[in-house]
């Protein structure tokens, strides 16, 4: 019985959305195991667009139950405003079909004004956060100081342990941010009251998954940002504040490590960023900007133009690898169609030396240059395409090159935003058949 954990293979934005929301067809249960509405999960359903950003994609199916497991960070107006925000387009949407997890961090009106702030205080050295408070509530998490979703229904523990996070939060806003402080009265009714509307949603998500998935359910992980943001194993410290790939999943959703089945990475046929840090394939000339127009490349959850460059088979064969992908996706493919060369990064240049494998953390990415080789481009209008036949001999030559490079399987190609534009390869059938 499958367990599949579907991940962001680069730096997030891979059109994870699409594909989890074609995968969760054949889930019983699709869980979210960390990060929070810092993700824009897009999925186009018959022409009408959704973006969600903490809710699993599988909200959108009838009858799929949805988790958000312990390891988000849950801002509770954001979990609000979405699950309104559905139910206002029809889609049903209750504590029946949606779960969240008793032990998820509640991320407050502070973590906010701190993930600003402190972006602020960090000038040029700023790491560019979504500001939605993500950074400051895993801080609170490891310093044990943050209060969990359960806290939010107990008035006297949330009191106590809302008051003691403030008096603390007060002081550095007041004293070294030069902020207004938070009112306790006020942040108290505030959230004690989103409390009560999360209620019917809040239960002990990590017991549910385990006993779906003991019951023979089918279980789908969805992994929001990317391998290349994991706070463990990513571009530290341009990263996010959480594990991102495959490597989050016990954690962040109760379900033990080893009773995965599948992992399936995903990844755009380029490579994209938004937000600082180093981005060794990005194209500072007119091949991103073109990239940026054709793929529509501005951040679902913030609106920001997104860096763009070439598809990195460094960062790709290791964060593969890192996660044990089975194969995967690549989306976006239809984006190089008007190419006439199309590049790739196989090598960095470090100090003189030349590295074709990961560097690893002691090589600062910001000193990497890269060598690229390219690929003749197909000039063909691919987004009706969707069998692998029937694509262009150019478009195969690149995609087998892209994979014989990386050395995992591609088992499905993304050929346009609409949940129909894909094309399955030989290989998914024996990707499914293994788990
Ligand atoms: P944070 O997650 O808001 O703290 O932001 C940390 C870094 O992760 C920044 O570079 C963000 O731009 C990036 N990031 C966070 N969420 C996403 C996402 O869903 N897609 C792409 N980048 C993201």
């Amino acid at each position: 019985m499958p367990a599949t954990c579907v991940f962001g293979a680069q730096w997030g934005d891979e059109g994870k959305g699409k594909i989890i929301d074609g995968l969760a067809r054949d889930a019983d249960v699709v869980v979210r195991y960390q990060g929070g509405a810092n993700a824009g999960h897009t999925v186009i359903v018959g022409g009408a667009k959704y973006v969600l950003h903490l809710i699993p994609s599988g909200i959108l199916h009838r009858s799929k139950l949805n988790v958000i497991g312990n390891g988000l960070a849950v801002d509770p107006l954001k979990f609000i405003e979405e699950v309104e925000g559905l139910r206002a387009r029809g889609v049903a949407v209750d504590g029946s079909n949606l779960r969240l997890s008793s032990a998820a961090h509640v991320i407050f009106e502070h973590h906010k004004r701190i993930d600003h702030a402190s972006e602020r205080w960090r000038g040029v050295g700023r790491i560019g956060t979504t500001g939605r408070g993500i950074g400051p509530c895993y801080a609170d998490k490891a310093a044990r100081t943050g209060l969990r979703v359960a806290d939010l229904l107990e008035p006297e523990r949330c009191r106590r342990r809302l008051a003691a996070a403030l008096a603390e939060k007060n002081a550095l806003l007041t004293q070294v941010h030069g902020e207004a402080p938070l009112s306790l009265e006020e942040q108290l009714e505030r959230y004690m009251h989103l409390g009560e509307e999360l209620r019917p949603f809040v239960g002990d998500t990590g017991a549910e998954v385990r006993a779906a998935y003991r019951a023979g359910k089918q279980i789908l992980f969805e992994g929001a940002q990317g391998a290349m943001l994991d706070i463990d194993h990513g571009s530290y410290p341009y990263v996010t504040s959480s594990n991102t790939g495959s490597d989050g999943v016990a954690a962040g959703a109760g379900f033990p490590a080893r009773w995965m089945d599948r992992v399936v990475g995903i990844a755009k046929a380029y490579c994209t960023r938004v937000g600082e840090g180093p981005f060794p394939s990005e194209d500072h000339g007119a091949d991103g900007v073109k990239i940026r127009e054709a793929g529509n490349e501005y951040g679902a959850t913030t609106g920001r133009p997104r860096r763009c460059g070439w598809f990195d088979v460094l960062a790709m064969r290791y964060s593969l690898e890192l996660n044990g992908a089975d194969g995967w996706i690549m989306t976006n493919l239809d984006v190089l169609d008007s190419f006439e060369e199309i590049k790739v990064a196989t090598a960095y240049e470090v100090g003189g030396k030349l590295h074709t494998q990961w560097p690893g953390a002691h090589v600062d990415l910001a000193d990497v240059k890269v060598r690229l080789e390219s690929a003749k481009g197909w000039k063909t209008d691919i987004t009706g395409v969707r069998r692998y036949e029937d694509l262009p001999a150019l478009t195969r030559k690149y995609v087998e090159w892209v994979e014989k490079l990386v050395g995992v399987p591609i088992v499905m190609l993304s050929v346009g935003p609409d949940r129909d534009q894909i094309i399955p390869r030989a290989g998914l059938e024996v990707a499914l058949a293994r788990a």
